[in-house]
């Protein structure tokens, strides 16, 4: 019995071997000689939505949460300082005479003394360098009495104070002060203190402490470490500000970009959708101060060298919450919402809008070539706001490309594929420029997927994927995480899309930024808390696809790719020509565990000058990930190799994405 198991395992054995032994070696081979479409400069970029605290909290660095005490709750955020009551009051006073800012503090000292005034708890505290300047300012004016010193500090969570200064001299008209505080201690979750000495009554507002060091040390400027970390990434496009927030949860909520501009204190304040989304985490104190606003989104787009692309409401609030509808005859204050934007960003500096913009500091236009109408809209109403926007747009800037969506993912949202199909039929037909598809989805599915483009119908209508994400659970699970698998799949995803660059022309992932307390939704590419930041795994994918996207498309195929299961190929791959260098970039991905060694032939190369550069990003385990404490666990090493023949062979790594860069030169066939 025993000998006759020890035989039937063996002759198993030698029967899986089979197949192993006599498979032939994989083989790759890449056209060198015969360029094909361009890769578009716009084919890798970023999408920028304000959700898990990515605008205020995050990417704007203001350490003030509810500065001008325009939240739901006025004091949201904010601690009366005070032992006794005896010591000073306060009111939430409203001013019609500014609409847009309407409320204010009004401070009540009865008694002169060091023991009143007001606390602000910052974005889960506030992030505090040691040396670092930061500028406080302050709307005030003096109603009565003898209240004439503030003592600002920030202090840390035992109330030792990091940094002091003092501010005097109010009068009684409404005046902007401002003082420097510096630090001498780094700290993530400090607290600002305000301390009112002398009796009276004060009136304070739009009450701001800034980080000086921002990204460009400008005012009113971004917070620096997580700019460079796109900046890093050379996005070929930024698609802003969201995301469902654009729809808003009702019409009235929706994003409205004229609320977001101008100086800080007339930009209206609004409610952020993803506040109250999530049952599980939900944030009562997200909110949108329009600190960062249309006009900083666009000067950013400009300062990283990526094309604007704004998205607009179309008249349909979130269909997963009220899916509100502008009826088709009250469009128009929806239409010419965007025809305003298009001045704002491109018009000359003496027309309306564009007097706007040269106003806050921009006379040149921003160039703006790409506009969204509507976010993840879907449904017949759509498509006929879609056509009422396009019409009036198009009439007036035939140039304005237009994008069209597909709804949400088709998994995610109300009679999923059947509405894409529809849309798909209706865009075929009215012919947007572009056409923007989502997918939140098992890491499988990327996989799965990876030759989803290669039949799409070619007729001139460019796909952009606008939003994706491979979930390690579930579709905005909780649970999910940045893992290496999902980063990995969505490598191979992206060979798909760049091997159909004629036809994909824009991706980017979705969402970008995460802040570690204060998240709705993950994954997320980018993560961070009040001082640190790091990319994910996934970043490191997107980024090394947009540094080496190169600028023309190069034929790749693969012969005898090797199996990860039954259904599944292990082996991936995309090349593309960076012109400029005459550099051939081939781009494989192994999602085997096994090194996959493989013949490689660059097809009508010569004269190659070695050695090869070689990017890797590998990781051993699939549950892999980034974090915090261990931001470049994943991370891509970069060396060089000898490569001197169009043949050569290369090991690819197990679970790896590998960039090989060789400088070739084409066989001249005209000689
Ligand atoms: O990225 C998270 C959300 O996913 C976006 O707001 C929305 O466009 C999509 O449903």
């Amino acid at each position: 019995m025993r000998s006759f198991y020890n035989f039937k395992t063996l002759a198993r054995l030698i029967i899986l071997a089979l197949p192993l032994s006599l498979a032939a070696q994989p083989q790759i081979t890449v056209q060198v000689d015969q360029p094909g479409t361009n890769i578009s400069p716009t084919m890798y970029g970023v999408f920028f939505e304000d959700i898990n605290f990515g605008a205020d909290g995050g990417l704007y660095p203001e350490l003030v949460k509810n500065r001008s005490f325009e939240f739901d709750k006025p004091l949201r955020g904010w601690r009366l300082l005070r032992t006794s009551p005896e010591q000073g009051s306060i009111l939430i006073m409203r001013d019609e005479a500014k609409p847009r800012n309407p409320r204010f503090i009004r401070l009540n000292v009865h008694q002169a003394g060091h023991g009143f005034g007001l606390s602000n708890e910052g974005f889960r505290g506030m992030g505090i360098r040691t040396g670092e300047s930061y500028r406080f300012s302050i709307d005030a004016r003096k109603v009565a009495g003898n209240s004439t010193t503030l003592r600002v500090q920030v202090v840390d969570t035992e109330g030792k104070i990091l940094a002091e200064n003092r501010l005097a001299g109010f009068n009684k008209d409404w005046q902007k002060y401002e003082i420097t505080l510096t630090a001498n201690a780094t700290e993530a979750k400090a607290k600002l203190h305000i301390w009112i000495d002398g009796a009276g009554t004060l009136d304070l507002d739009m009450i701001s402490l800034f980080p000086t060091n921002t990204w460009k040390g400008r005012k009113n400027d971004l917070r620096k470490d997580l700019v460079q970390l796109l900046a890093d990434m050379k996005p070929g496009f930024l698609r802003f500000p969201g995301g469902c927030i654009v729809e808003g949860f009702n019409l009235e909520q929706r994003y409205k970009w004229k609320d977001s501009i101008g100086p800080i204190d007339q930009r209206i304040f609004n409610i952020n959708r993803w506040n109250f989304e999530f049952r599980h985490r939900p944030t009562p104190d997200y909110f949108q101060s329009y600190g960062l606003g249309y006009f900083e989104y666009f000067q950013l787009a400009e300062d990283l060298g990526a094309e604007p692309m704004p998205i607009l409401s179309c008249g349909m609030a979130c269909q997963f919450n009220t899916a509100e509808l502008a009826p088709m005859d009250q469009l128009d204050p929806y239409i010419q919402d965007a025809l305003d934007l298009i001045e704002f960003a491109n018009g000359p500096a003496d027309s309306k809008w564009g007097k706007v913009r040269a106003d806050m500091g921009h006379p040149q236009p921003f160039g703006m070539q790409f506009l969204g109408v509507g976010n993840e809209q879907w449904g017949p109403q759509y498509v006929e706001r879609y056509q009422a926007f396009a019409e009036a747009i198009k009439q007036k800037y035939s140039d304005i490309r237009l994008i069209a969506a597909t709804g949400s993912d088709p998994s995610i949202f109300p009679n999923g594929e059947a509405e894409v199909d529809y849309l798909w039929q209706q865009w075929r037909m009215l012919k947007p420029d572009i056409v923007d598809e989502h997918f939140y989805r098992k890491a499988d599915w990327f996989v799965e997927n990876v030759d989803r483009y290669d039949t799409y119908p070619r007729d001139g209508i460019e796909v952009f994927v606008g939003e994706y994400a491979a979930q390690s659970v579930a579709v905005a699970s909780p649970d999910n995480r940045n893992t290496w698998k999902t980063a990995l799949y969505e490598a191979v995803f992206m060979t798909g899309m760049e091997r159909n660059a004629d036809l994909v022309t824009m991706s980017c992932y979705a969402p970008l930024f995460g802040h570690e307390e204060a998240w709705q939704w993950r994954p997320d590419l980018i993560w961070f808390d009040n001082l640190q930041s790091y990319g994910t795994a996934n970043y490191y994918v997107q980024k090394l696809f947009s540094l080496h996207k190169g600028d023309r498309l190069l034929k790749a195929t693969l012969a005898h790719a090797p199996a990860l299961d039954e259904s599944k190929r292990g082996l991936f791959v995309s090349a593309t020509l960076d012109e400029k260098t005459g550099e051939v970039i081939l781009k494989v991905v192994n999602i085997t565990k096994t090194a996959i060694n493989a013949a490689v032939e660059l097809a009508g190369a010569q004269n190659i000058s070695t050695p090869a550069k070689v990017i890797v990003l590998h990781s051993p385990a699939l549950d892999d990930a980034n974090t915090l404490r261990e931001p470049k666990r994943i991370y891509p090493q970069e060396s060089t190799v000898a490569i001197s023949m169009p043949n050569f062979r290369y090991e690819f790594q197990p679970l790896s994405l590998t960039i090989l860069r060789v400088a070739v030169e084409p066989i001249d066939n005209q000689q």
